[in-house]
């Protein structure tokens, strides 16, 4: 309990207005001592669509990457998949080499090949 509300308090979200894979993106956020973003409540979405506002791409790369060998979505830091924002019409297509991309104009969620190039968001 004081763990996850000190942890909350200290977490927040960055814009890299750069468009890079989904792979190259991840680097880019460890390179920086950070991680690719991941939300995990509404109050984290709110944020992410407050910083969707500079992107320079119609859609900005999330954390949450589909395994194919093991079947399921997972947050890149290894944070359970509880809070989700997908597309009512898609509801996140299962397919490998795919990841999770917040969309500029309605702030859904989509799954989007991974070596398509976007802005990113880190977390710290
Ligand atoms: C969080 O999102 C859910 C689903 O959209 C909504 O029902 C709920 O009211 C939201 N809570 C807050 C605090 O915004
Ligand atoms: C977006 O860019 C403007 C102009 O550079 C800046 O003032 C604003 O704080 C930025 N918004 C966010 C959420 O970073
Ligand atoms: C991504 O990879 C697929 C399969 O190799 C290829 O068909 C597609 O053109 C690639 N897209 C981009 C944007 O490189």
């Amino acid at each position: 309990m004081m763990w996850s509300l000190l942890f909350m308090s200290l977490i927040s979200l960055m814009l890299i207005p750069e468009n890079r894979t989904w792979l190259d993106s991840l680097i880019y956020c460890r390179d920086h001592n950070m991680d690719l973003a991941y939300i995990h409540d509404n109050e984290t979405q709110v944020w992410a669509e407050l910083e969707l506002q500079n992107s320079t791409s119609p859609f900005v790369w999330l954390g949450l990457h589909y395994t194919c060998t093991l079947g399921f979505w997972f947050w890149v830091g290894g944070h359970p998949l509880q809070y989700k924002n997908w597309d009512p019409n898609e509801k996140g297509a299962n397919e490998c080499d795919m990841s999770v991309a917040i969309n500029k104009d309605n702030q859904y969620w989509y799954s989007k090949p991974d070596n398509e190039t976007f802005n990113f968001m880190c977390i710290i």
